[in-house]
């Protein structure tokens, strides 16, 4: 995972499986980053609290935990665009 800040958003990238994707470099369980985690079968895992999110779709693996928020994103002459 690559942590990075755009428009005053904190956002994080990371290629898994061939595929990129971005989202916001925030746990939404608590504040701290999710480039401190690790990736595990196409999730980002919190490392505070072990709760994960998936990479494509920002869905909890808890219920009651808000799902992390996800960015368009794609390579293009290699560049990376963001859709923000
Ligand atoms: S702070 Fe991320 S799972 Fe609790």
């Amino acid at each position: 995972m690559s942590a990075f800040q755009v428009k005053g958003k904190k956002l994080f990238i990371t290629l898994t499986g061939g595929e990129l994707f971005c989202a916001e470099n925030r746990c939404p369980h608590e504040d701290i980053e999710l480039t401190l985690g690790c990736l595990k079968k196409g999730s980002v895992v919190c490392s505070l609290h072990g709760f994960s999110f998936d990479l494509a779709t920002g869905k909890s693996s808890d219920n009651d935990v808000d799902n992390m928020k996800t960015y368009p994103v794609k390579l293009e002459n290699n560049e990376i665009y963001i859709q923000l």
